[in-house]
Order: C-alpha cells, then structure tokens, then sequence
C-alpha cells in the first residue's frame, strides 16, 4: 500500500457543496418570509443554509474553491476535508486543502470570502479579466497581498488545471454586473465576462457548475449535453416570488436568475440533454424548495431534480 493509498488519496471528481444559498442565506438574518419565519420558529422543515460555494477535487487531497461566500470561515469549520490539519505534517504551521480559488461573478455572496483568505496564504486566484480587475481595483482587496495570491485571468472558453487532474473552463453566461456596480439601465441577460458557469473535468467525469443564469440560450444547453452532473441557479421558484413574499420588488430575471417554474423556467429545461444528476444550488431563502414536504419540493423532485444542502457530497 502506497502512503497516498493510506491518506485514502482517490482519483476521481468529487464536489461539496460548502453552501447551497443564495446571497443572505437561509434564513437571511433580517427575514420573515414564510420559509425563514419557520426556520425561526424552530419548525424542522427548514435547515439552516449558507451562502453560495462548492470545492471541488480529483485527488480527495487538494480542493479548488468556487467562490469565496461571507460564511467561508465556518463553511471551513464545518469541514474536516478543508481544515488546516488535513493533509499537512505535524511540524506545519500554516497550511490548507484548499489550493485555488475560482469566483464566477464579482457579486459579494460570491467575493466577500476572498477577505477571509487574506492571512498570508500562497493561492492562485483564478476568474474572468473583468471579475479579476473589479476586485483589483477595490481598496479593500488590497488586503490580499500580491505577494501570496496571484491573480490568474482567464478566458473564456480556454481549459486549465488549477489542481492536478482537474480540469476546468469557464464560459460566458447569460447574466449581469454585479448588483453594487449597477448603474442606470441595466443590461440582464447580456452574455459577458462578468458572469461564468464552470465545467469541471477529472477521469472521464463532467460536471458544470452554473450558480447564476438569466436565461439559457440553446448553445448553453448544448454544452451541458451528456454532463455527469449539473449544479444549477435554483435562486428562486417563481419569477415574481419576492414581490409575493412581500420582501422586494425585484423579479428574478431582473436579478439575473431564471425562474424554476413557469414559462421559461428551469424545471423541464435540461430534460433530454442525457444529464445524469441534476441539482438546484444557489437557493434564495424565500425559495419554498426550501421546505421539506412542500409541494414545490415535489414538483422539483418529481421532475428529476435534487435540492442541494450545505455539507452534500456530490460524486459525478
Ligand atoms: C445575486 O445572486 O443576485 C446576488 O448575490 C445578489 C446579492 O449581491 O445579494
Ligand atoms: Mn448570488
Ligand atoms: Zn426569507
């Protein structure tokens, strides 16, 4: 037996979901819509969740991070796999499992983590020029010293390997600025850099990993075609559901996610493109998916979906 075999070192994609929320998360520290008010109630339904990040890996040893969530410290907390002591030697005094970092839009659910990294850790940075720029320029990123992260541009549609054995590639996305750079009319659905899906390559498996989408023009379905697993936008279920829940104006379109239900919606989008797994993720906390028995659980559930949790294990 190897030593590698010993640290129960295994190649294969494998993805964990670190939190399966939306920005806010659930429940969102100031809401009372009706999935956070049972959450707060104590009723068992509703699990808390956090905000937006998987890792994934292809050797069980050495994670890339797919965004860096307000909750990162305690996503961290909460899992043996990315503490420090996980694979490290007894005479080690700073180290992770953690050894790149990807963000997918610049939106704070999906950057504000990045603060959490800035003690002098050596990791790459990888995401789109744009994202990359937005986050140079902003004076409290400064505290992530170029001497230990390295901001690693790149482009749309060009593979690479963050960790060994994985591959990955980022494409455009139909979607938008983020939400604190919005200025005048916005342009929703625009296909840019500033927002990407992720396909995660590793021993013949594929994953994509989708947290946002405006829309899905048929070129995005066509590369999803045959994925081994697709984590998917499940922001909200209906388009209107924050003006019903009576918590905002905006709909989810206008935020720059799709509904699941309704014309247009998600639920039965990817049926027949021979997807093997597919999972809601970046779930907002008035989304009712997020209460078990709830009969819009069912319908997601009955048409071929699974609602993802903080802690899931996902083994395409
Ligand atoms: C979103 O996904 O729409 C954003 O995370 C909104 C936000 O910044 O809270
Ligand atoms: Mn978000
Ligand atoms: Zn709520």
């Amino acid at each position: 037996m190897t030593a590698d075999m010993g640290r129960g070192r295994d190649h294969r994609l494998r993805l964990f979901v670190l939190g399966s929320a939306a920005g806010g998360g659930c429940p969102q520290w100031n809401c009372l819509c009706d999935v956070c008010r049972l959450y707060w109630s104590g009723d068992e339904r509703v699990v808390a969740r956090s905000q937006s990040s998987i890792a994934a890996t292809a050797d069980g040893r050495n994670w890339l991070l797919l965004n860096a969530s307000p909750d990162l410290r305690d996503q961290i907390l909460r899992s043996p796999r990315l503490s420090p002591a996980a694979n490290a030697s007894p005479a080690e005094r700073r180290a992770t499992p953690i050894s790149a970092v990807l963000v997918t839009n610049g939106d704070v659910d999906h950057i504000a983590g990045l603060l959490t990294l800035r003690e002098k850790q050596r990791f790459p940075l990888y995401g789109t020029a744009g994202v990359l720029g937005m986050i140079a320029e902003s004076p409290v990123f400064q505290v992530l010293d170029p001497a230990f992260v390295e901001q690693r541009p790149v482009a749309i549609g060009q593979s690479f390997e963050p960790l060994p054995g994985l591959s990955v590639e980022i494409f455009s996305v139909p979607g938008k600025v983020p939400l604190f750079m919005e200025k005048g009319e916005v342009d929703v659905g625009e296909e840019s850099e500033m927002t990407v899906g992720v396909k995660l390559s590793a021993n013949g498996r594929t994953a994509f990993y989708i947290p946002g989408c405006a829309h899905l023009p048929e070129t995005l379905k066509a590369r999803i075609r045959g994925a081994d697993a697709l984590l998917f936008d499940g922001t909200l279920f209906a388009d209107d559901e924050m003006r019903q829940a009576g918590v905002g104006e905006k709909t989810g379109r206008r935020m720059g996610h799709m509904p699941i239900s309704g014309e247009g919606g998600s639920l039965h989008a990817f049926d027949g493109l021979d997807i093997a797994r597919r999972a809601y993720i970046h779930i907002n906390n008035t989304n009712p998916i997020l209460v078990a028995g709830s009969d819009e659980r069912g319908i997601v559930e009955a048409a071929g979906w699974t609602v993802t949790h903080d802690g899931m294990e996902i083994a395409p």
